[in-house]
C-alpha cells in the first residue's frame, strides 16, 4: 500500500493513496531482510540479563557448533543489552572492552569486527541490540544492575534516537553484524516527570509509547522511527542479508504494522520462566497468524527453556514451550547458558522434527482449529502437503482429547498416517483418534491423508500466502483472550487486558474469535475480517477462486450493506450484489490463471463503529 510505503520511508515519496481498498496488484508485506524462514540462533538475556561478556557469549556459541545445533540452523549469536561502554562525544558508540576485550583498538575507538569475524569463522552470524529512544531498558527498570553504561549524561545515551544512521552504519558497515533487535524503552520511560529524570540521570523524552493504553501511543511517530531503521538497513547492507527485530511489546498496535517494515515483531512483554507467562505471550501470537509471512514473523520473546517452569525438572513443559514456538513460527533463540545445559534439554532445542516445522518453506503459521480455554489444536499447512497437529494441554488435570480428520480438513473415510513429533512413532488412523494429554503437555504429530477439499487449498490453509494489507480495524481494540499471568507479582489491580489486535483478520474464524456463519449457514473454513478491508493472496499456479461471501451472522448491525470484490493483479475478476446481515452468503467464482496476486477488498459505505464482521466462507485456490 502507497501509505505504508510512505511511512516506512524506503521508497520514494509519494502522493497519499486516497482510497486504502484501491487494488495495488503488488504484495505489500515486507520480503527485505534475511527472513525468508524465521531467525534462529542464541541471544543473551534470558541467560545473563545484562552480565555478559565474550567468553560467556562464545563459549555458548562454541556448544552451538560443537553439539551440531548450528548444523540444525541455529546461526544467530546475538548480544543482548550489555556490550556497551557509551557513545563519545562526537557520538561514535563504544563497546566495552573489559566485557569484550577483544573490541580493544589502539586509538581507543573500539571495533566489534574481530568479534564478529570470529563468529563467521564459525560459520554463525552475529545479531546486537539497542533501543529507538535515547536510553535503554535496564537503565530504565534495572538501575542496580552493575554493567550500564557509564558516563557524562548525553555518554550515556546510547540508544538510536538522533544517530539512526550513524549507528546502523557503525553496526553493520562498520562492524559486520547481521541481526538487530531494537527496544522502545527510551519512547516510554523518560518522561518529563519519571523519577530517573527528575533525578537529574537522565535527559526527558516525552513518550510516544505507552504499553497499556494504546490511545497514549504515537503510532504513526513510532512506526516512522522504525521507518528509518529500516531506511538505514537497507543502505548499509546492499546484500539483504540483515534482520529487523521489533521489541515494542504489542504496543503501539504493532501487530497490525510491523509485518510491512521488519522481520520480527515482538506481540507481548518479557517472557518470564512460569507457565503462565508462557501462555500469555503465546496468545498474544496464536491468533495472528494472517499478520506473519515469509520475511516477517510473529516474535512471542525468546525461548526460555533452562530455568524455572522449563528447567530439566520440568521437560513436559519445555517441550510444550518449544512445539507452540515451533507451531507459531517464532524466532527459534535459545535463552539458556549453553555451558551447562543439561542434556535431555540440549535434545529439546535439537528436535529435527519440530526445526522442520518451524523453517517450513511454506511458512504457514498454525491455525487454531480447536479453541477453548482448557484444550487447544493448532493445524499447521507444510509445504510438502502434509500437516502438523498439536494438542496444547493447558490446564493442570488430564485431557481426553479427540483429534478428528476434520480439525486437519482430511477426509475420515480414508487412513492418516501420523508420525510423533518427539518420539518418532508412526500409527494410523481413521476418522478421529483418542489421545490423553497429560497436564502441561502439547502432543505433536506430523500427519499425512487425503484432502477434504482435494483439488485446491482453502485460503485459511495457507496464512503465509494471505496478507490483510487493510484489516478495517479504524481503532485498536483490547484483546480480551489473552490469558493475564499473575507473573509479576500480586501487587497493584492485577493484569488487565492491554494487548490490542481484538478485531483483527483471522484464518477459520471472525475477528471475534467466533465460527464462521452467513444466515445460519456455517463455515468451518474461510477468512473472517471486518468490513473495509482488503487482504492480499499470492496465487502460485492455481486457476480458480471460489468462496461464499456475505456479512457474518454475528454482526451486530443489520443494515450496512458490503460489497466483495476480487481482483487480479490489479484488475477487477468479480463483484458480489451488496449484501446484509441475514442475506444469504453469494457463491463468488473466476478464472484466476496466470495470476499472481489477488485481492480480496470487502467495501461497505458507513461501518462507523468499525465492528462489522465478514466472511469469505470456504474461500480457496482450485486446480481447476
Ligand atoms: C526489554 C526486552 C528484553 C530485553 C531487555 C534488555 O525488556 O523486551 O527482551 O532485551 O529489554 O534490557
Amino acid at each position: 500500500m502507497l501509505t505504508i510505503a510512505l511511512l516506512c520511508g524506503s521508497q520514494p515519496a509519494i502522493a497519499q493513496q486516497t482510497d486504502p481498498l484501491a487494488p495495488t496488484g503488488t504484495w505489500s508485506a515486507n520480503v527485505d531482510g534475511a527472513a525468508i524462514t524465521p531467525p534462529m540462533g542464541w541471544n543473551s538475556w534470558n541467560a545473563f540479563f545484562t552480565d555478559l561478556d565474550e567468553e560467556k557469549v562464545l563459549a555458548s556459541a562454541q556448544v552451538i557448533v560443537d553439539t551440531g545445533l548450528a548444523a540444525k540452523g541455529y546461526r544467530y549469536i546475538n548480544l543482548d543489552e550489555g556490550w556497551w561502554q557509551h557513545r563519545r562525544d562526537d557520538g561514535r558508540m563504544l563497546a566495552n572492552t573489559d566485557r569484550f576485550p577483544s573490541t580493544r583498538t589502539p586509538d581507543g575507538a573500539t571495533s566489534f569486527r574481530p568479534f564478529t569475524d570470529r563468529l563467521h569463522g564459525m560459520g554463525l552470524k552475529a545479531g546486537l541490540y539497542s533501543d529507538l529512544g535515547r536510553n535503554t531498558c535496564a537503565q530504565a527498570y534495572m538501575p542496580d544492575q552493575t554493567n550500564l553504561p557509564r558516563g557524562t549524561l548525553t555518554q550515556r545515551e546510547v540508544g538510536l534516537y538522533g544517530h539512526i544512521d550513524q549507528d546502523i552504519s557503525q553496526f553493520f558497515g562498520e562492524w559486520g553484524f547481521d541481526y538487530i533487535k531494537i527496544d522502545g524503552c527510551g519512547l516510554r520511560a523518560y518522561g518529563p516527570e519519571s523519577e530517573r529524570v527528575v533525578s537529574g540521570r537522565y535527559r526527558a523524552l516525552d513518550p510516544i509509547l505507552n504499553l497499556e493504553t494504546v490511545a497514549l501511543s504515537d503510532i504513526p511517530a513510532v512506526r516512522g522511527l522504525f521507518g528509518e531503521v529500516k531506511t538505514a538497513l537497507m543502505r548499509y547492507n546492499p546484500d539483504n542479508d540483515f534482520v529487523l527485530s521489533l521489541c515494542i511489546w504489542g504496543s503501539a498496535h504493532v501487530r497490525a504494522w510491523a509485518k510491512d517494515i521488519g522481520n520480527v515483531s515482538r506481540t507481548s512483554d518479557d517472557i518470564t520462566p512460569h507457565w503462565g507467562r508462557m501462555l500469555t505471550n503465546f496468545d498474544t501470537a496464536v491468533t495472528r497468524e494472517l499478520y506473519a509471512h515469509p520475511g516477517s514473523w510473529n516474535d512471542p520473546d525468546m525461548l526460555f527453556i533452562g530455568k524455572g517452569d522449563f528447567d530439566a525438572d520440568h521437560l513436559t513443559e519445555a517441550r510444550s514451550h518449544f512445539t507452540l514456538w515451533a507451531f507459531l513460527n517464532a524466532p527459534l533463540l535459545i535463552g539458556s547458558d549453553l555451558r551447562n545445559t543439561p542434556q535431555p534439554l540440549m535434545d529439546i532445542f535439537g528436535n529435527s522434527a519440530l526445526i522442520a516445522l518451524n523453517q517450513d518453506p511454506g511458512g504457514h503459521q498454525a491455525v487454531l482449529a480447536y479453541d477453548t480455554d482448557d484444550l487447544q489444536i493448532l493445524v499447521k499447512t507444510l509445504a510438502d502437503g502434509d500437516k502438523a497437529v498439536a494438542i496444547l494441554n493447558r490446564s493442570s488435570a488430564p485431557v481426553e482429547a479427540t483429534l478428528t480428520a476434520a480439525h486437519m480438513k482430511l477426509r475420515d473415510d480414508a487412513a492418516i498416517a501420523t508420525t510423533d513429533l518427539w518420539n518418532g512413532e508412526g500409527a494410523s488412523f481413521t476418522g478421529e483418534m483418542k489421545v490423553t494429554v497429560a497436564p502441561r503437555e502439547t502432543r505433536a504429530w506430523r500427519v499425512r491423508g487425503n484432502r477434504a477439499l482435494e483439488d485446491g487449498m482453502y485460503l485459511s490453509e495457507l496464512p503465509g500466502q494471505v496478507n490483510p494489507a487493510v484489516d478495517g480495524l479504524t481503532v485498536p481494540q483490547v484483546d480480551p483472550t489473552i490469558h493475564r499471568a499473575a507473573s509479576f507479582g500480586t501487587r497493584g489491580s492485577g493484569a488487565r487486558p492491554f494487548y490490542t489486535g481484538w478485531g483483527g483478520a483471522r484464518a477459520d474464524s471472525t475477528p471475534y474469535g467466533r465460527v464462521l456463519q452467513v444466515a445460519g449457514q456455517h463455515f468451518a473454513s474461510g477468512i473472517g475480517v471486518l468490513a473495509n478491508s482488503r487482504l492480499e493472496a499470492r496465487n502460485e499456479g492455481h486457476r480458480r477462486f471460489t468462496a461464499s461471501v456475505g456479512v457474518d451472522d454475528s454482526a451486530e448491525d443489520a443494515d450496512n450493506e458490503v460489497t466483495f470484490a476480487l481482483y487480479g493483479d490489479g484488475r477487477l475478476l468479480t463483484r458480489s450484489e451488496p449484501l446484509s446481515r441475514g442475506m444469504p452468503a453469494q457463491s463468488l467464482e473466476a478464472d484466476i490463471t496466470g495470476v499472481t496476486l489477488l485481492e480480496l477488498v470487502a467495501r461497505t459505505r458507513d461501518a462507523a463503529n468499525g465492528r462489522l464482521p465478514v466472511t469469505w466462507g470456504d474461500a480457496a485456490l482450485m486446480q481447476r
